[in-house]
């Protein structure tokens, strides 16, 4: 990270701060320590980053370089070819698994904002990854119903928390056996240990259903605010 990178981060606070700052479970030296020690990514996701925490209102709706790195090493080693997102956003995270993958890897990503779809466009459009991105303006359950069964790889779940739930049950019919996803916002900033709201009740819902799923192996990751990491079994034991 350049200087100038780590300044302009650093010198953020509140909202304006973003992902920086994004939940008081998680301390954010930590957090911090852990941004410094990760590789950057490719200089268009630098700039998407950028853009995003600068000129969004919702600058803590990206997922960042921490997690843009770990997106980017599941899909290298898992070899997924068929990738799903829930919620483009301003493109962070589907440039960065496209980025990934091998020129015959697809990415379908999905986006019911208008707004926040056009500005991703412009940004695959800039990068030679781009033709690899399926980018889709619409309810994303309606267009996850239209999938086929068991011929996705990897679906990163990371859109409206109220749907996760059903996010998970067309992700897991879609999957092929062994494929993976990856649910962002799996800690809900903390909310989820005493949940007091509908999205908050949702989240620790949906991480309860993945949990007493037997069709499921999970681990829970507490990088930055939690990704549920999920294997469709091959076999139910
Ligand atoms: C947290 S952001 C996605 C962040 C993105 N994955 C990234 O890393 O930058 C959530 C996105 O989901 C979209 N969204 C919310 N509800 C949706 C729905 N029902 N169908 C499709 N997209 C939805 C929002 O417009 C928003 O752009």
């Amino acid at each position: 990270m350049s200087e100038d990178h780590m300044k302009s981060l650093h010198g953020r606070s509140g909202n304006e701060a973003g992902i920086y700052c994004f939940m008081d479970a998680v301390a954010r030296e930590a957090e911090e320590y852990a941004l410094d020690h990760t590789s950057p990514l490719s200089e268009l996701l630098e700039e998407v980053e950028d853009f995003t925490l600068t000129k969004t209102p919702y600058p803590s709706m990206l997922t960042g370089r921490v997690e843009g790195r770990f997106l980017q090493l599941v899909t290298q080693l898992s070899g997924a070819r068929q990738i799903v997102e829930i919620g483009t956003f301003t493109g962070y995270s589907a440039l960065a698994m496209a980025e990934a993958l091998p020129e015959s890897g697809k990415i379908l990503t999905i986006d019911n904002n208008a707004g926040h779809a056009k500005i991703a466009q412009e940004f695959f459009d800039r990068s030679a990854s781009g033709f690899k991105i399926d980018l889709r303006l619409g309810e994303a359950l309606e267009i996850l119903k239209t999938l086929p069964d068991a011929e996705t790889d990897l679906v990163f779940i990371d859109a409206d928390k109220r749907n996760y739930g059903a996010y998970y049950e067309e992700s897991m019919r879609i999957l092929r056996n062994g494929g993976l996803i990856l649910a962002d916002n799996a800690l809900w900033y903390g909310r989820i240990f005493d949940p007091k709201d509908e999205d908050s009740r949702a989240m620790a819902d949906f991480n309860e259903l993945v949990k007493a799923d037997k069709m499921a192996e999970k681990l829970f990751l507490t990088i930055r605010d939690g990704i549920y990491l999920i294997r469709k079994r091959v076999n139910v034991e």
